[in-house]
């Protein structure tokens, strides 16, 4: 995995991932070299890790040559040759960077009406 220089210091909101596929091509593209995969496992994982950022399927950064291609967004450096191997490493970047959510209202445990005061 190489990770290209960030463009500003902005905190990413959403994590862009390419799952572009070129069929009857023999242009390189992330889905071809297991992008799908990858954005399965960085999904999953920051919803389990609760990571402050949404994600988003793409198609195409125009780096394809590079890929699998991500990049956090607004501003993020890009992560290229991302492999499945790399997800852990990302996720933990992605904590660095953007925090973890609390619990929403729904999830909270809601206290007794007669705790609620009048
Ligand atoms: S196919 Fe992924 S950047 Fe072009």
């Amino acid at each position: 995995m190489h990770r290209s220089k960030a463009s500003t210091e902005q905190r990413p909101r959403t994590l862009l991932i390419c799952v572009n596929r070129r069929f009857g091509s023999d242009k390189p593209s992330c889905a071809a070299r297991g992008s799908v995969e990858i954005a399965d496992a960085l999904e999953a994982g920051v919803r389990t890790r609760r990571i402050d950022i949404e994600t988003e399927r793409l198609r195409c950064f125009g780096q394809c040559p590079h890929g699998p291609n991500l990049r956090p967004a607004p501003g993020g450096s890009f992560f290229h040759r991302v492999a499945i191997e790399d997800v852990p490493s990302v996720l933990d970047t992605l904590e660095k960077t953007c925090g973890t959510r609390s619990e929403t209202a729904a999830e909270k445990p809601v206290p007794p009406l007669h705790l609620l005061g009048s």
